[in-house]
C-alpha cells in the first residue's frame, strides 16, 4: 500500500513528480494557506507531509494527524513555525532544506542592502510621480558600501553568504553568534566580535541571519537601536520578529536609522496601510528570500527526497530532530 502524503501548497513540479511516482498524494492548491483545521483535516491519518512556514505544527496538529504520521518535511529552512517538543512527543522527524536557499538569499540580502542604502525606493517613487525634474547634486545622496562595515547578526550559511559578497565589494565583515558552531565564511576576512553591542556599534550596515528564537525576537529593539551608528542601513531576511517594528517605526522616522531593507516583517503579510509601507526610507518584499526558480525547484526535490527518506526508513542529512528517529515510533 502506498504511503499517504499531503503537500500544503502547490510546490514546483520538480518535487511533486518525485512523490507523485511513490505515493498517494494529495496537494493544497489555493492560493492561500490552508487554515489550521483545514490542515488538520487534510493532514488525518497521513504518512508524511510537506508543509510550509505559513503551517503552526503544533500538538494539535500533531494530534490530528494521528500515528502514522512519521515525518513532516518543511519546505523551508526556518522551523519556527514548529513546536519541536511536540514533534518529539508525537515520535515525528522534522526535515528542512536549509542548503538549498543559501545563495539565493544571500543575494536578496545583498540586493536589498544596496537598494537601501542608494534610496532606490525613494528614486523609483520619485520618478513615477512626477518628481524627477533635473539633474542635482544633492538629490538623493546615500551610503557607500564599499569602505563601509557590515555587521552581521548569525553566522550561519546565510550570513557567510553575505559576508563573501560584501568582502568582494570592499567592505569590511564583523559578525556576532553566540553559538559555538559558527560555518566558517570561506576565504572571507571576517572578525568576530564579542558582543551584540560591540557590533552594532561598529556596524555601518547591521543584516540579520539568526533564526527567530526566544533570544533574538526583537533583538533589535529600541535599546538596541541606541547603540547602533546614527544613519546605519538595516537589513532582515531572517524574520520578522527578531526587530520590534514600532521601535523600527520611530527609528526610520527620525532618520536614527538611514534606511531599512526588509524581506520579512511582523507582522507577515504587512497590511498595505501599515507605517512601515509609507515611509520612504523603508524598502520592503514580501518574504521572497528565495524565490528563483531553481531555488524553489531545488528546495522542491530536497524537501521530497527527505519525506521519501523517512518513509522508506533512511535518515536525511537535514533532519532537525535526529534523536527522534532511534525512538519507537
Ligand atoms: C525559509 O526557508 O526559512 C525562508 O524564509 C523562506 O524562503
Amino acid at each position: 500500500m502506498s504511503h499517504r502524503v499531503f503537500v500544503s501548497r502547490l510546490i514546483p513540479e520538480a518535487g511533486l513528480e518525485i512523490l507523485r511516482a511513490r505515493t498517494d498524494l494529495d496537494v493544497w492548491s489555493g492560493e492561500m494557506p490552508p487554515s489550521p483545521t483545514e490542515l488538520r483535516d487534510r493532514v488525518k491519518g497521513c504518512d508524511g507531509a510537506i508543509c510550509l512556514l505559513s503551517d503552526t505544527i503544533d500538538a494539535a496538529f500533531f494530534k490530528a494527524a494521528g500515528p502514522a504520521l512519521k515525518v513532516v518535511s518543511l519546505f523551508a529552512a526556518g522551523y519556527n513555525n514548529v513546536d519541536m517538543n511536540a514533534a518529539r512527543e508525537a515520535r515525528v522527524i522534522i526535515t528542512n532544506t536549509p542548503d538549498q536557499l543559501t545563495e539565493a538569499t544571500a543575494e536578496l540580502a545583498f540586493t536589498l542592502m544596496a537598494a537601501a542604502a542608494r534610496r532606490v525606493k525613494e528614486g523609483i517613487d520619485n520618478v513615477r510621480d512626477g518628481q524627477w525634474r533635473t539633474w542635482g547634486p544633492l538629490i538623493l545622496r546615500g551610503r557607500d558600501l564599499r569602505g563601509s562595515t557590515l555587521g552581521i547578526i548569525g553566522m550561519g550559511r546565510i550570513g557567510a553568504a553575505l559576508a563573501r559578497r560584501a568582502v568582494a565589494f570592499g567592505m569590511q565583515v564583523v559578525f556576532f553568534d553566540p553559538s559555538p558552531f559558527m560555518i566558517p565564511p570561506g576565504d572571507a576576512p571576517v572578525t568576530r566580535v564579542a558582543t551584540l553591542d560591540e557590533l552594532l556599534g561598529r556596524s555601518d550596515f547591521v543584516s540579520l541571519h539568526c533564526p527567530l528564537t526566544p533570544q533574538t525576537r526583537h533583538i533589535i529593539r529600541k535599546e538596541t537601536i541606541a547603540l547602533m551608528k546614527p544613519g546605519c542601513v538595516l537589513v532582515n531576511t531572517a524574520r520578522g520578529p527578531c526587530i520590534d517594528t514600532d521601535a523600527l517605526v520611530d527609528a526610520l522616522k527620525k532618520d536614527r536609522i538611514f534606511a531599512a531593507g526588509l524581506d520579512v516583517t511582523d507582522p507577515e503579510p504587512l497590511p498595505a496601510d501599515h507605517p512601515l509601507v509609507s515611509l520612504p526610507n523603508c524598502l520592503i518584499l514580501p518574504h521572497v528570500g528565495s524565490a528563483t526558480f531553481s531555488t524553489r525547484d531545488a528546495m522542491a526535490v530536497g524537501a521530497a527526497r527527505n519525506l521519501l527518506d523517512v518513509l522508506d526508513n533512511r535518515l536525511p542529512a537535514d533532519t532537525l530532530n535526529p534523536d527522534v528517529f532511534s525512538l519507537p515510533h
